[in-house]
């Protein structure tokens, strides 16, 4: 049989220290020091029923700053059945609980970052530090493993009801730059929608190594779905900031073509993940894209004298094939 390459699989063999592939490297440990996580302030949490009500535009301003000042806030009430977060959640734990052998077929070599494919990322990575986690990639909602048999459509459901959130979301912050409210959605076109299911296992040395790299999503916005165990964490300013998870709530990221669009007004968040030696994790997360044929470029609207263009238009698959990181989108 072949040997399981996922984190999963090597933990199975019974490990007391990490191997050195995903030590990382020393100005990475340095910034898991306390003084360089200490949060001031937690990310902003945004009840987003209030832009049905009298707080409607105490809400939209709170939506516009978020975007403007973390690229990154929580939001809770925001109508998806609870029911469809669950199912998605045990869908995902129920997929890497399996046996490795039945992963495995959907196992594929994913280390070339933005390949076509889809499946469970190889720990077989080019890349010199490998991250603790095993991911399942979705790309435009394609590929689905049969089993478990309700993961498709757990994962489905998710992906059409935050998109739903997603798009009102981007309504408001259109009009929050005088923009008409479906400014952004008639620029980006019909949207495309990729899944990241991530899991991190439970690991010997957390403090040596980082569940998935620091970087920021390449889409217009990202709707994260984690479970109630601490791992991620977004720059502010020189800080990493670790989220509390809040229960019902969903983490949106924006992403760098709503930076592109603005002109920079919004900030595409830098994000990462820790992990811990006891409870492992899971996280969904939800990419809104354009179609890859889309030019992105900086909203005429938005341009002057004063503010030029701060980046130049590419079609989104251009974007994606110059993303460094490594983390696919
Ligand atoms: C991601 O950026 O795809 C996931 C981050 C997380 O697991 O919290
Ligand atoms: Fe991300």
């Amino acid at each position: 049989p072949a040997e399981d390459l996922s984190v999963t699989g090597l933990l199975r063999d019974g490990m007391e220290s990490v191997p050195a592939r995903f030590i990382r490297t020393e100005s990475e440990l340095a910034s898991f020091c306390p003084h360089n996580s200490m949060a001031l302030e937690p990310i902003p949490m945004i009840d987003i029923e209030g832009l049905h009500d009298y707080r409607c535009q105490f809400t939209m301003a709170a939506i516009s700053s978020a975007c403007r000042h973390w690229g990154c806030f929580q939001v809770v009430n925001h109508d998806i059945p609870q029911p469809v977060l669950d199912a998605a959640l045990k869908a995902a734990r129920d997929f890497f609980e399996m046996p490795s052998k039945e992963k495995q077929s959907y196992e594929k070599e994913t280390s070339e970052s933005n390949g076509s494919d889809n499946g469970i990322q190889s720990l077989e990575s080019k890349d010199k530090v490998v991250d603790w986690g095993d991911v399942m990639f979705h790309e435009d909602l394609k590929n689905w493993p049969a089993n478990p048999p309700d993961y498709k459509n757990a994962m489905l459901s998710y992906a059409r009801e935050s998109q739903k959130v997603m798009e009102k979301l981007l309504d408001v912050v259109s009009k929050e730059l005088r923009l008409v409210p479906t400014y952004f959605r008639d620029l980006f076109g019909d949207f495309e929608q990729s899944l990241r299911v991530n899991h991190y296992p439970p690991c010997p040395q957390p403090e040596l190594v980082l569940g998935l790299r620091p970087h920021t999503d390449p889409v217009v916005f990202t709707a994260l779905l984690e479970d109630q165990t601490r791992g991620l964490q977004v720059r502010n300013g020189d800080k990493w900031v670790t989220v509390d998870p809040e229960p019902d709530a969903l983490v949106i990221f924006v992403g760098e073509q709503l930076q592109v669009a603005s002109n920079g007004r919004y900030t595409a968040v830098t994000h990462r993940a820790v992990v811990n030696k006891t409870t492992d994790r899971i996280s969904i997360a939800m990419g809104l894209a354009p179609n890859s044929k889309v030019l992105v470029r900086p909203a005429p609207e938005l341009l002057e004298k004063s503010s030029p263009p701060r980046y130049e238009a590419r079609t989104y698959g251009e974007f994606r094939a110059t993303v460094s990181h490594g983390v696919r989108w």
